[in-house]
């Protein structure tokens, strides 16, 4: 058995079995026409695919959740994947409806077959309790069919949901390779990392980011660092701000406490009437949200991150996608890309653009995960880890001494 507190394929017998494949491959897809913009979380599962190669594998995933645009089929996903791998890949129009089990049951060794959007079911968008979970539809209807259950989905294993804990605590259960090679890269974060540790901590969800700063300190979502320190910050930004008076609140307390491992962003950058970029001191900052960091701080924070033994960055350092402002985004990561310490990027963002840049090759680690990755940096379990846990427990208790 390996090392880990829970089972991975070397641990489990597959050949021939009829496994649940739990992966994330939710991925950016143009809101028109459906088409993939960018196929790196479908790549990252090839590995565990390739090893399952003589089984018969059921895969399954969300993309998006109700309510938003890129909410839709697994149809571009199951082509996608028919491209990456040598298996032969089918697709069914069902979850757990009696047309996914009657093909669920027919599928051959050596076949994928990938089930539609998991989350076209109501319970699966929901975080539940463990006990809940096992006693839902979604588990009793698919459990009784498969031998084995992976689960490779590290960047949704922050959920606590039917596919992620529920299945993974009603059968037999092991971590598939992504997920593996995840919890080792992101863990040594954590466990002894090379000092100077900097923490990059951009993007618009602040309330992700807290917990982090929190737990280990470092980076900052600025604008908030910036009005709990009584920067002056504009109008507009002022009201971006509102309603996150707690954050505000915890990031004053945070900056009376850790003042000199904080980084606050010496100037900014704003669009002037014709969209321009402009650069302000932080003091003298323009009526409009502040859409980048400025300059001054661009060298500064490249500068940190020249001298770090360890580098971490999830999330932009601005609205990057408009012309002019991913200056402190793009800079920021080509100073992670040159340096020697131990660098790792997550969140779909920043690792979209690395592509872009080519230097996606460059950092030790590119994480598949956004909020996953920050659970475990703010100090949190992640329930679908939790599951392989038990899992591994339950299969050492039924082995005799
Ligand atoms: C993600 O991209 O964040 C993961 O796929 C998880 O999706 P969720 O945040 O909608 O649960
Ligand atoms: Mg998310």
């Amino acid at each position: 058995m390996s090392s880990h507190k829970f089972l991975t394929l070397d641990d489990v017998e597959t050949s021939n079995k009829r496994i649940f494949l739990r992966v994330d491959i939710n991925v950016p897809l143009d809101p028109s026409t459906h088409q993939i913009l960018d196929d790196t979380r479908i790549k990252a599962i090839s590995e565990t695919l390739h090893r399952l190669e003589d089984a018969k594998v059921v895969l399954g995933s969300h993309q998006s959740r109700p309510g938003k645009d890129d909410f839709t089929n697994m149809q571009p996903h199951a082509e996608a994947l028919a491209d990456c791998c040598n298996q032969e890949v089918l697709f069914v129009e069902d979850v757990i409806g009696p047309h996914a089990r009657e093909r669920i049951a027919k599928v051959e060794r050596g076949q994928v077959l990938v089930l539609d959007n998991l989350r076209f079911c109501a319970e699966e968008n929901v975080d539940n309790i463990p006990e809940k979970l096992l006693k839902t539809h979604f588990v009793k209807q698919l459990s009784p069919l498969f031998d084995l259950n992976i689960n490779d989905a590290f960047a949704t294993a922050h959920r606590s949901q039917p596919s992620i804990v529920g299945l993974t605590d009603a059968l037999p259960s092991a971590a598939g390779r992504l997920m593996e090679r995840e919890l080792k890269a992101v863990s040594a974060l954590l466990i002894e990392p090379r000092r100077p540790c900097v923490y990059v901590l951009g993007g618009a969800k602040v309330e992700d980011k807290i917990p982090v700063i929190e737990n280990i300190l470092g980076g900052v979502p600025a604008k908030l660092f910036l009005k709990a320190t009584d920067k002056k910050i504009s109008p507009d930004d002022e009201k971006d701000l509102a309603g996150l008076q707690t954050h505000i609140t915890k990031a004053k307390s945070l900056w009376m406490k850790y003042k000199e491992r904080i980084e606050v962003p010496l100037d900014l950058a704003y669009g002037d009437t014709r969209g321009k970029r402009t650069d302000r001191d932080i003091d003298a900052p323009l009526k409009e949200s502040a859409l980048d960091i400025g300059t001054k701080t661009v060298e500064k924070y490249s500068k940190v991150v020249a001298g770090a033994g360890t580098t971490v960055a999830n999330g932009p350092l601005g609205v990057f996608e408009r012309d002019g402002f991913d200056l402190g985004t793009k800079q920021v990561l080509e100073a992670m890309a040159r340096s020697n310490g131990y660098t790792v990027i997550g969140g779909g963002h920043l690792v979209g653009l690395a592509s872009i840049l080519g230097i996606d090759e460059q950092f030790k680690h590119v994480s598949t995960a956004g909020g996953a990755m920050l659970s475990l940096l703010s100090g949190q379990s992640l329930p679908g880890v939790d599951a392989l846990v038990r899992a591994a427990e339950r299969m050492r208790n039924q082995k005799p001494n």
